[in-house]
């Protein structure tokens, strides 16, 4: 792999807490779980993270699978499936290279989660990756954030506050973002 292909998320945001603390936002289950019920057959999602749509469809009784490749995020997915009695298959698994031995009648990536993907190369390796997966009358579903240069301009003007919670011991805790638009690479860089 090269230097440029080694990323992970990061640790912050993508600490469950955190992440789902500021992630409340419900309105895409509606379209997952309804393409879900009306497959036959196995469905994966692909950067499934702490189980947001996950766990709403495997409550309306679809078997799916999630994969992510964030151990906190999948131990965060697996504690809320249990505690909800839920059988739901969860796996490590980089998307760029997945190995699952198996096919799927649906394979999906909510929530702009395509674009933690940095570099074409990586796109190319994911795709080929989803059709290795994909039985031959499968589908392929996904939703990405359309980017106008407007609001990447505006963003990088200054810092923002983009949520606030209290933890558990009672720390209150208020999180900001900035954000930096590399166009050559046309990535935008939060910190
Ligand atoms: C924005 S979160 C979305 C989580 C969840 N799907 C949701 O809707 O709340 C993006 C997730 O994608 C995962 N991810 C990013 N790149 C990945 C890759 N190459 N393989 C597997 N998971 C990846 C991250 O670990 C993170 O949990």
């Amino acid at each position: 792999m090269k230097k440029s292909e080694k990323y992970g998320v990061g640790k912050l945001i993508h600490h469950w807490k955190y992440y789902d603390a500021l992630n409340t936002f419900t309105d895409d289950i509606p379209f997952y779980l309804e393409l879900s019920k009306k497959v036959k057959g196995s469905i994966l999602e692909l950067c499934c993270g702490t189980g947001r749509v996950t766990i709403p469809i495997a409550k309306a009784g679809v078997n799916i699978t999630g994969a992510d490749f964030t151990t906190s995020m999948l131990v965060a997915a697996k504690r809320k499936a249990k505690k909800e009695n839920l059988e739901v298959t969860f796996i490590k698994q980089d998307m760029r290279k997945l190995s699952l031995n198996k096919k799927f009648n649906l394979i999906f990536i909510p929530f702009n989660s395509l674009q933690n993907t940095y570099t074409l190369h990586d796109m190319e390796k994911i795709f080929q990756s989803i059709k290795k997966h994909l039985s031959s009358e499968g589908i392929f579903a996904f939703d990405i954030f359309n980017p106008s240069i407007h609001l990447i301009v505006e963003l990088e003007k200054k810092k923002r506050k983009i949520g606030k919670m209290v933890l558990e011991n009672g720390t209150k805790v208020t999180l900001s973002e900035s954000c930096k638009y590399d166009s050559a690479a046309q990535v935008s860089r939060i910190t």
